[in-house]
């Protein structure tokens, strides 16, 4: 079956008065339709910049190379006209800031009735009912009255269900949400999360989670892909990376998460060390300098390499250990 996005050999550079900014590095994945997939790395790693690329959203100073096919159709660098058919309608994106979505300046009701009726000729009483009826699945309270609210009256978690409720408006194929509950307090966390959980099994649309947080991806997610530095390090099911991930940065992900034990000083097990600096093009493994396995054979790049069916790795000397 033809994968619903697939992402080829996809590279992202940014030009910065300080050089070339090497953002993404040869990365290929495929999201299939109706399938949750979670993208997990540390701040840098070029989880946000890879979905900003196929929504046709990077700054002019990005460079971008490589094959994104979204239901076969082409989009990498396609001009807005092109991206315009599919963005809201097809591909929908929510971020980790509502107001980055949302018009300070508009009253809720209105901004919901405009999506639809830029993507779908109906009457405004039609597209006033289907909002309202959106705005009742991702259960807000009151809907009525945070129709008529502007953003700014309603709380973080509400303007993220409105957030979710425009993204889901014209019943998109597949929905990218980057961080969406980063910046909310715990238990609304949780119910966004429950939220978009439900929505994912009733409507059958794929969702991409872009996330630090691997216990939130394992709990949320079939598959996992685990980036460092612009790469994918390792990929698989939620099985594979929660029960045989073999990247020694996937088990460091893994050891760091408050589920796992406490080290000998009841502290977490933090990842020691920094990424590498992201202007400088390496020859070398992305985390060696941070990895307890290095040998002299990662003075050289590793492949991502399928494992068995569906795990890859990217890894000299992988842990075989079982966790
Ligand atoms: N406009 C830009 N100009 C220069 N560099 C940029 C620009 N946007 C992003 N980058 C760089 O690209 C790299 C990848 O950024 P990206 O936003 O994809 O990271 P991320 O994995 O989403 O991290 P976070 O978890 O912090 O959101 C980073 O090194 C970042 O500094
Ligand atoms: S290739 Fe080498 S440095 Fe890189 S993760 Fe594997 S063992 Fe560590
Ligand atoms: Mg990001």
């Amino acid at each position: 079956m033809k994968p619903l996005l697939d992402i080829q050999n996809l590279s992202i550079n940014f030009a910065t008065d300080e050089g070339l900014v090497h953002a993404v590095n040869d990365v290929s994945l495929q999201v299939q339709a109706g399938e949750a997939i979670a993208i997990v790395g540390e701040s840098g790693a070029g989880k946000s910049q890879i979905f900003q690329s196929v929504m046709g959203l990077l700054t002019p100073n990005a460079t971008a190379t490589g094959r994104v096919d979204f239901k076969s159709n082409r989009i990498l660098n396609k001009p807005s006209s092109v991206l315009n058919q599919l963005r809201g309608k097809h591909i929908s994106m929510i971020f980790q800031d509502p107001m980055t979505s949302l018009n300070p300046y508009l009253r809720v009701g209105k901004q919901l009735i405009e999506v639809l009726q830029t993507h779908q000729k109906i009457s405004t009483k039609e597209a006033q009912d289907k909002s309202m009826a959106m705005l009742h699945a991702v259960k807000l309270r009151n809907p009525e009255h945070c129709f008529k609210q502007y953003p700014h009256e309603l709380s973080g978690g509400m303007r993220q269900r409105i957030c979710i409720a425009m993204a889901l408006l014209c019943e998109p194929d597949l929905l990218i949400a980057d961080e969406p509950t980063t910046a909310l307090d715990v238990t609304v966390q949780a119910g966004i999360m429950d939220l978009l959980k439900e929505l994912h099994a009733s409507k059958q649309m794929a969702i991409v989670f872009i996330t630090h947080d691997l216990p939130l991806a394992l709990n949320f997610c079939e598959r996992i892909v685990v980036m460092y530095a612009g790469r994918i390090v390792e990929t698989g099911s939620t099985q594979d990376i929660l029960y045989a991930s073999q990247h020694p940065y996937t088990r460091a992900l893994l050891a760091a998460s408050p589920q796992h034990s406490l080290n000998e000083l009841g502290r977490f097990h933090a990842i020691d060390g920094m990424p590498p600096d992201p202007l400088i093009p390496l020859t070398h493994c992305a985390f060696k300098n941070r990895c307890n396995y290095a040998n002299k054979q990662c003075e050289q790049q590793p492949d991502l390499l399928a494992k068995d069916d569906g795990h890859q790795l990217a890894c000299f000397n992988p842990i075989t250990k079982v966790l």
